[in-house]
């Protein structure tokens, strides 16, 4: 007998511990080469396919990764501790993962991917970490904001169906941070909801409130996100926004955000937001008359303005959009 007689593994057949043996991996000695397909072919008993056809690619990819970067051990290492801190990190109140999906443009590929638009239709753009459920119902024309949180702004529009037909009764929750650049869930005393409303839209499908003007401010940066975005000397900023999101029956359920024209973070968003059709130009009211009309306490000063229409898809017609958009980008 030589050598070789152990080369050439006996073909297995059969069930072992409820295991199909002829869908398992068929080679031995792993190589850089051969690897990738035997890690595939370990998941060759999973019944569902979309799970396999996930994971088939999450290997191919990351093994590729591994590959073209050469990546050295210590390299890998200091990846398992970045992940193990950024787990660590995670609490009730904080997703450090999530930031760091984020951060990274997974969360707004994911989005932009499920949330696609028929032409017409309002963009979605990232929901971000800091929506609550316990906002405040405001009639049209009050405020979300009280007195003293930021510059006085006054937001206004219709929400529409892509025909341009109003759509009344559609419930609008608003989100924001105050004129320091802080949500009111960052402070460790949060009174109650500030900076946030959910109102319904009018008859004519017009809602209006007031609220305060939009600044740019910090994601979370004091966790290992942050340091990674140190590391790769990335700013930590995401430009002034006003979000929204918008329900009705019969339409799909909008979240979306509305950006300022002319912030200095506009094309450098650190969470990859900004979509062109949401950034929006202020206009300034100097009338006091109708400062007092639409509320503001000191009508001696001038506030913006901010009118925005929202156009929501139905399901249809956010099923041919999806199914258009893979078309245009998933390689075949
Ligand atoms: C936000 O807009 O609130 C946000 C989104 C993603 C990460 C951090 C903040
Ligand atoms: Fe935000």
């Amino acid at each position: 007998m030589s050598d070789q007689s152990h080369s050439e593994p006996a073909i297995l057949a059969g069930n072992l511990h409820g295991i199909d043996l002829s869908k398992l991996p068929k080679n031995l000695d792993m190589s850089v080469e051969t690897i990738t397909e035997n890690v595939i072919a370990m998941h060759g008993n999973c019944p569902d396919e979309r799970t396999k056809f996930i994971f088939t690619k999450l290997i191919t990819h990351l093994h590729d990764f591994v590959r073209e970067t050469d990546l050295t051990t210590e390299e890998w290492m200091s990846a398992i501790h970045f992940l193990t801190a950024t787990g660590k990190k995670c609490t009730d109140l904080r997703q450090e993962f999530i930031l760091l999906s984020d951060t990274l443009g997974v969360s707004s590929l994911v989005d932009s991917i499920n949330n696609a638009k028929p032409p017409g239709a309002t963009e979605a753009s990232v929901l971000g970490p800091f929506f609550t459920d316990d906002a405040l119902h405001v009639e049209n024309g009050q405020s979300i904001a009280s007195e003293g949180k930021g510059n006085y702004l006054w937001v206004e529009g219709k929400v529409l169906d892509t025909k341009g037909n109003a759509i009344p009764n559609v419930t609008i929750d608003t989100w924001e941070t105050d004129g320091d650049g802080l949500y009111d869930n960052q402070y460790a005393q949060r009174g109650g909801p500030e900076c946030r409303g959910r109102l319904q839209s009018a008859e004519d499908g017009s809602y209006a409130f007031r609220a305060v003007v939009p600044v740019f401010y910090s994601i979370p940066s004091d966790g290992p996100v942050g340091g990674l975005l140190k590391s790769l000397h990335r700013h930590v900023f995401r430009p002034a926004h006003l979000h929204m999101m918008l329900q009705a029956e019969g339409f799909e359920k909008l979240t979306t955000a509305l950006y300022l024209n002319g912030d200095p973070w506009i094309t450098s968003d650190a969470v990859f937001g900004v979509k062109s059709s949401l950034i929006v130009d202020m206009t300034e009211e100097t009338d006091a008359e109708v400062a007092r009309a639409r509320g503001f306490k000191d009508t001696q000063k001038s506030h913006k303005v901010l009118k925005q229409d929202f156009v929501l898809a139905t399901p249809e017609e956010a099923v041919t959009a999806r199914k258009a958009l893979l078309a245009r980008v998933v390689a075949k």
